[in-house]
């Protein structure tokens, strides 16, 4: 044997000589708990059409709740699109444009509402930053500010599903993929209902839709009809690695975002897939 051939260094690896779809031989390796990168961070996904669209008589209280809340926690406010990604798939659709071609076009909108949230903030030391930076220097900026603000839609980008023409994941799922990869402490989601309830209470026949004061993933799965949150969140909530729960609550009611937080039961608590660690 020549030199150069016995100085090869072999790295050893668990899975180098397996096939990664083999559950039996990955999961020795692949089946333990993650990490949790940002145990103490508390997740809130503003809605776009529940409160951004609303303009200042819904973003000004929220706000304000907000910058009380920064002395107590360190915040990830996520945005979501609003009225303004609605328009869009229209004219998009009309012209029609691919699935891959709507999802950046419809970030960018969330994009927007956290731009404008951010320069309310501003004054706070919170600033909107980018994916790629929450992606990589998210510890950094919660070091320099208590908080900041990023747009909840996934950037998926020209790789979103064509399972649909609109995009599958849009703003709840990107809020809880984010808050269960940084195994964050929670996820709240900022709407104008109450919280979920057995059909839309704003829609036909919704004086008779009741309010679940507590749920699960699964059950809601099994619900027919709409939710206030996209229903990709539900298959995604079923295979969470840290987040047990999430709590939707109604950002029109004063403190109820600051309530949730201090782990109040305010709106409906949906308990995921999740196992206790
Ligand atoms: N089962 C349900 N329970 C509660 N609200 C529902 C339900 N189904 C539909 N809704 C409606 O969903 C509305 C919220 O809409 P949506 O979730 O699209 O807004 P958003 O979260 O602000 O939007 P975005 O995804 O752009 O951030 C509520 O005002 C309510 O009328
Ligand atoms: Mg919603």
């Amino acid at each position: 044997m020549s030199e150069s051939t016995t100085s090869i260094k072999h790295v050893a690896s668990p899975l180098a000589r397996q096939t990664l779809l083999d559950g039996d031989l990955t999961r020795p390796v692949a089946g333990r708990r993650p990490i949790r990168l940002l145990p103490w961070l508390q997740v809130v996904k503003i809605g776009g059409r529940a409160i951004m669209d609303r303009g200042h008589e819904a973003i000004l209280p929220i706000v304000e709740e907000l910058r009380k809340l920064l002395p107590e926690h360190r915040l990830l406010i996520l945005t979501g699109a609003g009225v303004r990604a609605r328009h869009l798939y229209g004219v998009g659709l009309d012209l029609g444009l691919p699935v891959g071609s709507l999802a950046p076009l419809a970030a960018s909108e969330a994009g927007q509402n956290g731009h404008i949230l951010a320069s309310l903030l501003a004054p706070e030391g919170v600033s909107y930053i980018e994916h790629p930076t929450i992606a990589s220097q998210l510890a950094i900026h919660l070091s320099a500010a208590r908080a900041v603000v990023g747009s909840a839609f996934p950037p998926y980008h020209h790789h979103e599903f064509p399972t649909s023409r609109i995009p599958l994941h849009r703003a709840d799922t990107g809020a809880f993929l984010l808050a269960d990869a940084l195994g964050a402490a929670g996820l709240t989601i900022v709407e104008d209902v109450d919280g979920v309830y057995t059909a839309d209470p704003k829609g036909p026949g919704g004086e008779q839709a009741k309010l679940l004061r507590e749920t699960t993933a699964a059950d809601l799965a099994k619900l027919e009809g709409t939710l206030p949150f996209d229903r990709a969140l539900l298959e995604v909530m079923a295979n969470a690695r840290h987040l047990e729960r999430v709590q939707v609550v109604n950002g029109l009611v004063p403190g109820r975002l600051t309530a949730a937080l201090r782990g109040e039961h305010v709106g409906t608590i949906i308990h995921t897939g999740a196992r206790p660690a």
